[in-house]
């Protein structure tokens, strides 16, 4: 997910472009502005830590662009890609050490586990909203 401060900078096309670019496939991509439900729902692994009430108000702050990446260990890689949750401490070449500064305007979200991926994509599109198809380039992407 491109989280709002992401879609405020203006930096929607240069993360999707890094999706593509490392050869994994969007299957569903949609912008909203995240209902607060919707959020506490998304973030209910965090309830009662101190920063909660901060990160469902600023994801629920304006939109965001959530999509479902697929591809040979797409979570793991692109928890890779999106770099440290703290964006000081997110290596150059990350997502959040090349766009961002602080923890809680820290640019996008990935889920963390099979498990988590399944919750978040049931809580954020319908079936009917991921596409089936082949990028024509799979061939040469894996062996
Ligand atoms: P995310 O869920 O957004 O992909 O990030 P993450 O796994 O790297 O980090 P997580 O521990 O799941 O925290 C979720 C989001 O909460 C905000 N946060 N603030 N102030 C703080 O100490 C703090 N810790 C976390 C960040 O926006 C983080 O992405
Ligand atoms: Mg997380």
């Amino acid at each position: 997910m491109v989280k709002p401060d992401g879609v405020q900078r203006g930096l929607v096309g240069k993360i999707v472009q890094r999706i593509e670019e490392k050869g994994f496939k969007i299957v569903a991509m949609k912008m909203t502005r995240m209902p607060v439900e919707k959020a506490r729902e998304h973030y209910a692994e965090h309830v009662g830590k101190k920063f909660y009430q901060d990160l469902v108000d600023f994801i629920t702050s304006g939109p965001s662009v959530s999509m479902v990446v697929e591809g040979r260990g797409a979570i793991s890689a692109m928890r890779k890609m999106n770099g440290a949750t703290n964006p000081a401490e997110a290596a150059s070449g990350t997502i959040r050490g090349d766009m961002g500064i602080e923890t809680g305007r820290n640019v996008v979200h990935g889920s963390d586990s099979p498990a988590s991926a399944a919750r978040e994509i049931a809580l954020h599109f319908a079936e009917s909203e991921i596409l089936n198809y082949q990028r024509i380039d799979e061939a040469w992407l894996y062996e």
